[in-house]
């Protein structure tokens, strides 16, 4: 199993490699992230890869551009288009 923590509480659940992170949040409705589209073009699930971004699918041209629209942060990406493969801590954009 991969761990999956949420910062900055290090609430930490434990997920299957392969899982998408969409699914997991839309079966764990406490955890901190929003969603809008779910198809990757509002920006609304932008968060930063603190670690882990190796244990993440690489990032498409496609989310490329709409997270160039929506937030200059270092290392962000988007939640939607997310599949979880190993270890990564999560932080929501501001
Ligand atoms: S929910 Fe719209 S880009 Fe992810």
């Amino acid at each position: 199993m991969a761990k999956l923590t949420f910062l900055p509480t290090s609430k930490t659940y434990e997920v299957a490699p392969g899982t998408s992170y969409l699914d997991f949040c839309q079966k764990h409705t406490e955890v901190p992230q929003d969603f809008g589209c779910t198809v990757g073009s509002c920006g609304t699930c932008r968060l930063v890869v603190e670690k882990g971004a190796e244990s993440l699918n690489p990032i498409t041209s496609e989310e490329s551009e709409t997270l160039e629209m929506c937030t200059d942060v270092p290392g962000a990406r988007l939640g939607c288009q997310l599949i979880l493969n190993g270890d990564v801590a999560l932080r929501p954009v501001d």
